[in-house]
């Protein structure tokens, strides 16, 4: 069964708490929140004060995308105000450790992948991770370009998950639309983040 996750970076920061209560009435399986440091991106969202006031709103699990330098040092922060899914950026961190870390925490470890880095990225550590997501867009900014050479990645990524009868799904960030959901889900993707399609 394929999962719609809703990424709010796009959305009103006036009615966060309007919106997300009316995703979940239209089947939204969780809320996906980019954490930006103006370092890692060029941009800043989201912080642990915000998403710990959001997380009253809702029961839905709430994925805490770091696009963050040092997310290590985060992770605490993200799992403490209700973040039950920790995405990192394999080559901000020690992702091997992080990802044993946020296992031993009974979290879901997910590992994104930038558009200029291989699938092949994951292929050592592939034990340890609960979730992929494939970027489509370069971190940073909702609304960019999708990019869809990157469902090659997916597909690539689906390949190897059926070959070791694994359950690791593969989500889909940046360009999600009713336009692109389709090809996206053909490839083999689990989860599609919609963002700025939402709100515009
Ligand atoms: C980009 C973020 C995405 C973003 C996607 O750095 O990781 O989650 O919200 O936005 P759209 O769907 O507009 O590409
Ligand atoms: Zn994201």
């Amino acid at each position: 069964m394929i999962k719609k996750f809703a990424s709010l970076l796009s959305a009103d920061a006036s009615n966060y708490g309007k919106i997300m209560v009316e995703l979940e009435r239209k089947n939204f399986d969780g809320f996906h929140f980019d954490i930006m440091d103006g370092h890692f991106v060029r941009n800043f969202a989201f912080n642990a004060h915000v998403i710990r006031s959001l997380r009253k709103l809702t029961k839905l699990p709430f994925q805490a995308h770091l696009e963050i330098e040092n997310p290590a040092e985060y992770i605490d922060m993200f799992l403490n105000c209700g973040c039950s899914i920790i995405t990192l950026h394999p080559q901000t961190c020690n992702i091997e450790r992080e990802l044993r870390y946020i296992k031993a925490k009974n979290a879901i470890a997910s590992v994104a992948i930038d558009p200029d880095i291989e699938a092949d990225i994951v292929g050592n550590y592939l034990s340890l991770i609960d979730d992929i997501v494939v970027m489509t867009v370069y971190p940073g900014f909702g609304a960019q370009h999708f990019n869809e050479k990157q469902l090659d990645k997916v597909r690539r990524l689906k390949e190897i998950i059926v070959r070791r009868n694994s359950h690791i799904t593969i989500s889909v960030d940046g360009g999600v639309d009713e336009k692109t959901e389709y090809k996206i889900i053909e490839s083999g993707a689990d989860i599609l983040i919609y963002g700025s399609c939402l709100f515009s």
